[in-house]
């Protein structure tokens, strides 16, 4: 297809476009010298399966692990390289298996480790890798050693693995700080002795049932480098790290600073949100001690051939901050949650996009790129909100609702501008639909502890944990065989299901499948950046090996630049030009 030649605008080292100067190329993302560009923990696509509301066997209505493994062919049909499992472990299901009561075994709602070796097994047959959760920061209160610590006396063997404090105030009858739960709520919880009376505090940075791990402990680093091996030995290659930025604590416990919406220092912001407390130090986000424990660990993972991959999930900014966590002897890969977070607007969207890639080119690591997880909004739906923000606060019938089609038109558009970068790039189960959250879900069924600890002010995560639906026309849209599904689907997910969408041209699967396969076969993963000249403010335009891509996040059309297009998330109008809320990929 020919085009216009675009304009006069150019974008300088953080992205920003500018309109007038030579044009000068910056470019990012390059492996390092010595490092292989191609290695999968560089540059794999990673697919993100929510155990309970991927596919249900048994049908009681809850995903499992052999409804995964039956499903398994369908995600090397989209063509991701791995798969990571979110918790299938031991757990009373406080949050959802990130409660872990034993870190070596299957919950029997999930199956048995013979399933999780055969869900294994085939992943690997499939050409894909595996990556699993770890919840290094809390156990579930249902974990042997809690029990155990609460049996015992203050100041005890047992206790030093939690942490536990006597209260504040004359009686001990306050909390030892004022830290709040990131679920709503104090962080701390009081216990009760054996005779009755009051007992000790313990810290809960989650819900009550999350006791926080004492990492100060040199008993719980060995009991995580044992974890760790355990899952090693079986064969997983790699981990997806839960809150890896919040396993030290100031010792002194001083309080935090609190904004006026009680949200604590070292709370992330959207990229072009202002925090009303920046610069108070957090006493228990990211400290610099966490380093040490992950450099440990990477030595544990360096013993085993082939490369195992370390991934942080660190909700931390500055992306300078974020980068020490993949430096050369730590992770891997880190979540880029600004790019997450970034509003449909094309300066910030450049501007994330560069700064991340100039932060982890200082540390020799790739960029690891998400626009939705189990944790927030999905994309295809906070890109048709008409209010920002509320990432993780979900969205309730009585709030204002999305304009499911913007939301769905934008985040195709997001999708492929993700999916053009270099680096790795994490889909969550059930995007490649274009699933929308549930937003009118009923009150009463939800289940997040975040709706019951903020005293139902949010809604909490329920709505992007839907069941996924396979086939539009079964009950439960082919969730299980019973058509039981644990939380209702919205009305479009029948029309929405794999069936209905699978070789049906321009249907958001095979936009997906397409992309995919481009990215492989223009190595884009290996690939490195750089800005070209933008047609105008509201567009994001980027090169990367043989392809360029044009993201227009305005309403109005702009020029395609000139080539052969090879995807577009909209059906292009013909005449040389890029809709709105479009983007394409031109060779
Ligand atoms: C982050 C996980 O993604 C989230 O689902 C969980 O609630 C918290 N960590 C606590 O483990
Ligand atoms: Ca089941």
């Amino acid at each position: 297809m020919t085009t216009s030649t675009p304009s006069t605008s150019r974008t300088d080292d953080a992205g920003r476009a500018s309109a007038d100067g030579p044009s000068t190329e910056i470019r990012h993302g390059g492996a390092p010298e010595g490092v292989d560009a191609h290695d999968w923990r560089r540059t794999a696509v990673v697919y993100q399966i929510y155990p309970r509301s991927f596919a249900d066997a048994n049908g009681d209505g809850i995903g499992d692990l052999p409804g995964i493994t039956a499903r398994l062919g369908d995600l090397a049909d989209l063509g991701v390289d791995a798969v990571w499992l979110s918790p299938f472990y031991t757990s009373p299901q406080a949050d959802a298996g990130y409660d872990v009561a034993d870190y070596r075994d299957v919950d029997p709602l999930f199956g048995t480790l013979a399933d999780f070796d055969a869900l294994l097994a085939r992943t690997h047959e499939l050409g894909m890798k595996l990556v699993v959760d770890l919840v290094p920061n809390h156990s579930s209160d249902e974990h042997r050693w809690f029990r155990e610590a609460l049996a015992a006396a203050p100041g005890s063997p047992e206790r030093e693995r939690y942490i536990f404090r006597d209260g504040s105030g004359p009686d001990g009858s306050l909390p030892p700080n004022n830290w709040p739960s990131m679920f709503r709520g104090p962080a701390w919880t009081r216990t009760t002795n054996a005779d009755g009376t009051p007992g000790q505090w313990y810290l809960h940075l989650f819900d009550t049932k999350q006791p926080d791990w004492n990492w100060e402990n040199p008993e719980i680093r060995e009991e995580f480098l044992s974890i760790l091996r355990f899952w090693l030995d079986r064969g997983v290659d790699g981990f997806r790290v839960d809150v890896a930025n919040s396993m030290i604590k100031d010792q002194a416990l001083p309080d935090v600073a609190l904004d006026s919406d009680g949200h604590p220092a070292g709370h992330f912001t959207s990229p072009d949100g202002e925090s009303e407390i920046e610069g108070a130090p957090s006493p228990y986000l990211d400290l610099d001690g966490v380093h040490e424990i992950y450099r440990s660990w990477r030595a544990v993972l360096d013993e085993y051939t082939p490369g195992r991959m370390l991934v942080a999930e660190a909700w931390v900014q500055p992306l300078s901050r974020l980068a020490l966590y993949v430096r050369p002897d730590e992770m891997d890969q880190a979540f880029n949650f600004d790019f997450l977070a970034a509003p449909w607007n094309a300066a910030t969207l450049r501007e994330v996009i560069s700064a991340s890639m100039a932060n982890n080119d200082s540390v020799g690591a790739p960029t690891t790129w998400v626009l939705s997880n189990h944790d927030v909004v999905r994309h295809a739906t906070r890109f048709g909100l008409k209010r920002a923000g509320g990432l993780h606060a979900g969205i309730r019938a009585v709030d204002d609702q999305p304009d499911a089609e913007l939301g769905l038109r934008r985040a195709r558009a997001a999708t492929l501008l993700m999916l053009a970068l270099p680096g790795s790039a994490y889909l969550y189960q059930g995007e490649e639909l274009g699933l929308p959250e549930h937003t009118d879900l009923d009150d009463d069924l939800r289940q997040d502890p975040t709706w019951w600890r903020s005293g139902h002010t949010e809604a909490g995560r329920d709505g992007c944990r839907v069941p996924v639906p396979w086939e539009g026309d079964a009950p439960g849209a082919g969730f299980g065989p019973t058509g039981l599904t644990w939380l209702p689907q919205p009305a479009a997910y029948a029309r929405l299901a794999r069936d209905k969408q699978r070789g049906v041209p321009g249907s958001t699967l095979e936009m997906y499948t397409a992309a995919l396969a481009a990215r492989r076969e223009f190595q884009l993963g290996a690939g490195s950046l750089s800005w070209e000249s933008t047609p105008g403010a509201d567009a994001v335009a980027l090169r990367n090996g043989a392809i360029r891509v044009v993201c227009n996040t305005g309403s109005t059309p702009i020029p395609l630049p000139a080539g052969e297009v090879v995807l577009a998330s909209v059906e292009l109008p013909g005449d040389g030009t890029l809709p709105g809320d479009a983007a394409v990929w031109v060779r």
